[in-house]
C-alpha cells in the first residue's frame, strides 16, 4: 500500500531508511544508510544486490510493546508511547532524526485474493507503462469495503495467450494479461497502525505485511522459487508465510509465541512472570535430550527476594512440551492442502522465541524438513543486530526502503523508469 507520499531523495537525509516492526512483545527500530552503487565504498561492494551496494546498519533499538496484542492494536494510547520510546532511543544511539518509516502489520485479518487483468497494448513493444496498467486493471476487483489492498503480487503475465512470463517488459504482443495475488488487511487495523505512528510523530511511507518485508532480509530467490516456509514465532503469534515461483501464496497466524511459553513456566513454577521471562531466557531449551539432567538452576530473585535452586530438567520439563505442540500446529497447517511437499527449500525460522536453544533441532524433527534460522543478507554492521531473528522484520522493512530509495533516485536520474510516477506495483521493487 503506498500513501502517494514521496520521498524527497535530494533531501540531506536521503540514504537513511528506517524500519519499524510493532510486535506485541517489542517495538523494533531499525535504522541503516544506503550506498548505491555511485558511491563510491569498496568495503560494502561484496553487499552489491539490484544497484544497492549495501545498506548499512547504523543501528537497531526495542523498546517494550504496550496496547499490541496478536498484531492488533488494542490501546492507542499505550501503543503511540511504545513507538515514541523506540524512536527515541533510536535517535539517541543513531543521531538521525526519525521522522518516516516503513510499518509492518500482520495478523489473522490478512486476506488473499486471486484476480486478473487485461489490456490492448497499442505500443510496438511492452514497457513499464503497460505493465503498470495490466497489474492496475487485475487490482480493480471489488474488495470488502472494510479491507484495503496492502500488496499486488503478480504471479505471471501472459502474452497473446502466451503464459507463464515473469517480466514481459521489451515484448511484443497486442493483448496482456497478468494474473495476480491481491493482499488485504482489515481497514481497521492498518489505520490504527498509521494513526498510532502519527500520533508519535511519524510519517508513514508505506505499510508492508510483515513476512513480505521478512522474506526480503532473510530468504534467498532460490528458496523462494524452489518453496519455502518463513515461519516467525515472535512473543504473542507465530507468523507464517509460504512462498513458492518467487512469491508468497499463503500465509496464516497461530495465536501462540514466546509469551505462552513463559506462562507455562510462570504457571509451572509458580513464580512471577518477570522471573519466568528471565529463566527462560538465561536457562531455556525446548528439548531434555540437549541437556546436563544434574545442572542447577536458580528461580530467580523477585521482590528482593532470593530464588531456590531447582534442577534444570524442571524448567525444561516445561518448555518442551510447548514447544511440541507449537511445531505440531505448525505442521499441521503446513501439510494442510498439500502444502508440506512443495517446500523444497525447507523451513526458515525468525523472531525472538526462536533464540531458545534447541528450537531449530526440534522444527526439523517434527517439520521433517531442512531448517535454519533466517539472519539478514545484504546488510552490514554490528553482527549481534544482523544475526538477531529477532530483527529479521525490522530489517526487511528498512531493506523494502532502500530499494524504493534506489528507485526514486533512478527515476530521478532518468533512467528507464523516468517518467514513470513512482507508484509501481510490487514486481517492480527492485529485489534487495
Ligand atoms: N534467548 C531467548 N530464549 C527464548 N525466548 C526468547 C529469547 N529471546 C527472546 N525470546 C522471546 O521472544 C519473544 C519476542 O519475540 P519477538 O521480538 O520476535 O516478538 P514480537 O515481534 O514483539 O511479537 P509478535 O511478532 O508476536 O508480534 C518473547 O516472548 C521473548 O521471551
Ligand atoms: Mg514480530
Amino acid at each position: 500500500m503506498n500513501f502517494g507520499f514521496i520521498k524527497d531523495v535530494t533531501a540531506k537525509n536521503s540514504n537513511i531508511v528506517v524500519g519499524l516492526d510493532v510486535g506485541s512483545a517489542k517495538v523494533c527500530v531499525v535504522v541503516g544508510e544506503v550506498h548505491t552503487a555511485k558511491d563510491n565504498n569498496p568495503s560494502l561492494s561484496h553487499l552489491a544486490k539490484g544497484g544497492i551496494r549495501g545498506v548499512n546498519i547504523i543501528g537497531a533499538v526495542s523498546a517494550p510493546s504496550k496496547g499490541i496484542k496478536r498484531g492488533v492494536v488494542i490501546n492507542i494510547e499505550q501503543a503511540v508511547e511504545s513507538i515514541r520510546e523506540a524512536v527515541q532511543k533510536a535517535e539517541e544511539l543513531t543521531g538521525v532524526d526519525i521522522k518516516m518509516v516503513n510499518v509492518g502489520v500482520t495478523g489473522k485479518h490478512i486476506e488473499y485474493i486471486a484476480s486478473q487483468g487485461v489490456i490492448a497494448v497499442k505500443e510496438s513493444e511492452i514497457g513499464v507503462r503497460e505493465v503498470e496498467q495490466v497489474i492496475d486493471a487485475a487490482r480493480a476487483v471489488a474488495i470488502p469495503f472494510d479491507k484495503e489492498i496492502l500488496h499486488v503480487i503478480p504471479s505471471e503475465f501472459i502474452v497473446n495467450g502466451q503464459s507463464g512470463i515473469t517480466d514481459p517488459r521489451g515484448m511484443a504482443g497486442v493483448r496482456l494479461e497478468s494474473r495476480v495475488q491481491i493482499i488485504t488487511g482489515a481497514a481497521a487495523s492498518i489505520q490504527n497502525l498509521t494513526k498510532c505512528c502519527r500520533k508519535a510523530g511519524l510519517e508513514v511511507i508505506d505499510v508492508v505485511f510483515q513476512p513480505v518485508a521478512t522474506a526480503d532480509a532473510v530468504l534467498t530467490q532460490d528458496e523462494k522459487d524452489l518453496g519455502v516456509a518463513l515461519i516467525d514465532i515472535g512473543g504473542g503469534t507465530t507468523d507464517m508465510a509460504l512462498f513458492q515461483e518467487g512469491n508468497i501464496f499463503y500465509s496464516s497466524v497461530l495465536e501462540v509465541g514466546g509469551i505462552n511459553f513463559t506462562n507455562d513456566v510462570a504457571i509451572g513454577l509458580r513464580i512471577p512472570s518477570r522471573d519466568a521471562e528471565q529463566m527462560k531466557i538465561s536457562h531455556g531449551c525446548s528439548m531434555l535430550s540437549l541437556i546436563n539432567r544434574e545442572e542447577e538452576i536458580e528461580t530467580g530473585y523477585s521482590d528482593g527476594k532470593a530464588g531456590k535452586k531447582i534442577l534444570r530438567t524442571h524448567l525444561i520439563e516445561i518448555l518442551q512440551p510447548r514447544a511440541e505442540e507449537l511445531f505440531s500446529l505448525i505442521k499441521k497447517e503446513i501439510t494442510k492442502q498439500g502444502h508440506h511437499k512443495m517446500m523444497n527449500a525447507g523451513v526458515v525460522l525468525t523472531g525472538g522465541a526462536v533464540l531458545m536453544k534447541g528450537m531449530d533441532v526440534m522444527a526439523e524433527n517434527i517439520l521433517e524438513l531442512p531448517v535454519r534460522i533466517g539472519k539478514a543478507a545484504g546488510v552490514e554492521g554490528d553482527p549481534e543486530i544482523i544475526n538477531n531473528p529477532a530483527y529479521a522484520g525490522g530489517m526487511g522493512l528498512l531493506l523494502r526502503e532502500a530499494a524504493e530509495n534506489l528507485k526514486q533516485q533512478e527515476l530521478n536520474s532518468g533512467s528507464i523508469f523516468h517518467g514513470i510516477k513512482s507508484k509501481m506495483s510490487g514486481w517492480l521493487r527492485l529485489s534487495v
